[in-house]
Order: structure tokens, then C-alpha cells, then sequence
């Protein structure tokens, strides 16, 4: 059941750009004009770009694409968590972070943070998550799984899948995983994932699990630093330039990068997965959207990077990789790459 104000939110999403009278809405939404125009005052307090004329009407402008609450609930066909649990934040230091602070101090399973910046968004291995203002979705899912550390390698993995599913659902594209979970994008990485779980010693169980999710959705002004900026994509981008959708899209084309309705798509999809963290549910899937089985890889673990052939995953999400001397080994952790060529092939 959804309050006037999301629903006019709704309406006004789906005709973004175009001016809708007063009258119409109410009408659709069987509501008085004053409940209408309540509603848009608020929405407009929230920061939403609602522009009104006189004798006209209500236009949501095309720049208009702040994170709500409401906004991600109403783009939920299965409402999988409820609104009290969703902490949307203007500029915050790292969603993780907060996540993490917030299992502690008991938060329940499926509360989900969101910023539209973080000041210290954080990358696997040490690394900085560049997160400028209103260009991404930034998320940190909570969840309470039961399981063991192996628990969490998996979760990851289902991540990564849960997040393709998502930008194929809601855009039509067809993303690919470089192990263990980054997002490719016509040859460049579009999404990272960061998982940080925090485990009971006496029991050697998993208490809860922060999913951190940073797609870099639009381009910001600055453009990426010069450390990634050879390597890093936006959906945007890949859309205009590489990857033309795959399934037809929704009708207004405003809608194609709305961030709310992606968030809705992306903890829908984690949810379900995790809900039944079965490898056979998602692991065929996440092989046939790899970049790197089958390839030549470098593998950065221990005290010298060497070559090998990414041959398998394994049911715990380990990468199994045949060693040039023949031997085998599964990796869980630490980073490798591919060679360019092989990211340049992803484009066509
Ligand atoms: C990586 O590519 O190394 C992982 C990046 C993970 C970034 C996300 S953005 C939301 C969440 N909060 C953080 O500080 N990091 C994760």
C-alpha cells in the first residue's frame, strides 16, 4: 500500500519531462488536488526538481534522479523490505561503514543504506571507491545470513550475479564479471563490490554481512581520476557506446537510468538470491557471464604475481586456475587481471 506521495512521485516518474495537470492526477490517484498538491510540496522539500505552472501543471525535470526511500519502494514489485529500513543520506563518510555500525548495534536483516556521495568510499584491498555526488549508486545491504566464512565468498558471488540481473531487468544490458566481483561494461569496470561480515569467535559463524554496491551510474563533471580513468566505465557510457539493450526498454526513455529503480532491482535481486544461497541457483549463470574463465590471467597473491589459466569456479565461489607447470589451485581471495585484449574482445 503506497501513501499519495509516493504514488505521485510514481506518476510523475513515469511522464518525466512532460507536464501533467493537477486535475489528472488526482483523478488517477482518486485523491483531492490538495492532497496533490500537499504531496508535491513535500516531494519538493525532499530536493526533487518539480517545476509548476499556473493553469498547466506539474513537470518532474529530466535532471531530477534523487535517491528516496519512497522512490526505491514504489519501484519494488515485491516489496522485500520495508521503509523504516532504508537510510538514504545526502553525504555520508562510507555506506559500509555506517552498515557495519548499524549491525552492531543490532539492526535487523535487510536494512539498506544509500548516499548520494561518500567522502571515503571504500574499495577491496585497502583501495578508495571514487563516489562523487548524485554520478552513482552507492548501497550497503545488511544481512543476517547463517552460515560460516564460506558464507560469505558465496554471498559475494551471488552478488555480483544479483546485480547483473538487475541491470538487465531495468536497462537491458548484459553486463560480465571479472572474478570475483566487478562489473564489466563494454571492457570497463562499472560496479564494484565490497563485502565486510562480522563473525561471532566463539561460534565461528557469521553474524551479519554488509554488501557494499558502487555502480558508477552517470559520468561526474570531474570525470574519474587518473588511476581508473583507463579502466573505469558508467552505465551511461556503456549504453550509448557499447552495448545497445538487449531486451526492449521501458517507454519513457527518462526512465532508463532513473538510480531509485535501479536500487529496487538490486536488492530485490540480492535478496531473492540470498534468501536460498544455493550455488546451483546462481553459479552456472555467473560462469557464463565470466571474463575470465578460459583466459590467461595474473594472479597477485603471496610474494610473486604469476600466470595461470582461469579453468573453473568452484561451488564456493573460488576461482580455480592451472598453474603453467600444470598444478592446480582454487583462489578465494586477492586480485588478479586479464590482459587487455581479452577486456577489448568484451566490447563488440
Ligand atoms: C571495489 O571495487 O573494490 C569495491 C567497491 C565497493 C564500493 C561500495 S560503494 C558502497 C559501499 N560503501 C563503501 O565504502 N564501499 C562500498
Amino acid at each position: 500500500m503506497f501513501s499519495t506521495k509516493q504514488n505521485v512521485l510514481k506518476i510523475l516518474e513515469e511522464n518525466q519531462g512532460a507536464t501533467l495537470s493537477g486535475a489528472s492526477i488526482s483523478k488517477s490517484l482518486s485523491v483531492s488536488r490538495g492532497a496533490v498538491w500537499k504531496a508535491i510540496e513535500s516531494l519538493r522539500k525532499e530536493g526533487h526538481q518539480i517545476h509548476a505552472t499556473t493553469n498547466r501543471g506539474y513537470c518532474l525535470s529530466n535532471n531530477s534522479d534523487l535517491l528516496s526511500a519512497d522512490g526505491i519502494l514504489y519501484h519494488m514489485q515485491t516489496p522485500m523490505v520495508t521503509r523504516d529500513r532504508i537510510h538514504v543520506f545526502d553525504s555520508i563518510d562510507s555506506t559500509n561503514h555506517l552498515a557495519k555500525k548499524m549491525a552492531l548495534a543490532g539492526a535487523p536483516h535487510g536494512t539498506v543504506v544509500l548516499a548520494e556521495e561518500q567522502t571515503q568510499g571504500r574499495g577491496r584491498l585497502g583501495r578508495s571507491f571514487y563516489s562523487p555526488k548524485g554520478s552513482g549508486l552507492y548501497m550497503s545491504l545488511l544481512l543476517r545470513p547463517q552460515g560460516t566464512s564460506s558464507t560469505a565468498i558465496l554471498t559475494t558471488t551471488a552478488a555480483a550475479v544479483a546485480v547483473c540481473r538487475a541491470l538487465a531487468s531495468t536497462l537491458g544490458i548484459e553486463a560480465k564479471i571479472k572474478w570475483v566481483n566487478d562489473i564489466y561494461l563494454g571492457g570497463r569496470k562499472v560496479c564494484g563490490i565490497l563485502t565486510e561480515g562480522i563473525t561471532n569467535f566463539e561460534t565461528g559463524t557469521i553474524e551479519s554481512l554488509v554488501l557494499g554496491i558502487g555502480i558508477n551510474v552517470f559520468q561526474s563533471n570531474e570525470g574519474f581520476p587518473d588511476e581508473i580513468r583507463d579502466t573505469a566505465g558508467t552505465l551511461k557510457g556503456g549504453i550509448e557506446q557499447n552495448q545497445p539493450p538487449l531486451q526492449p526498454l521501458p517507454q519513457n526513455p527518462a526512465q532508463h537510468l532513473s538510480r531509485n529503480r535501479l536500487a529496487a532491482a538490486v536488492i530485490l535481486e540480492t535478496m531473492s538470491l540470498c534468501a536460498n544461497l544455493q550455488p546451483g541457483s546462481f553459479l552456472p549463470e555467473y560462469k557464463a557471464r565470466s571474463l575470465v574463465l578460459d583466459k590467461e590471467i595474473k594472479v597477485f597473491q603471496g610474494p610473486e604475481p604469476y600466470t595461470a589459466k582461469a579453468i573453473g569456479i568452484d561451488d564456493q565461489g573460488g576461482l580455480i586456475v592451472q598453474k603453467p607447470d600444470g598444478t592446480i589451485a582454487v583462489l578465494n581471495t586477492g586480485e588478479i587481471t586479464i590482459r587487455p585484449l581479452d577486456l577489448q574482445q568484451q566490447k563488440g
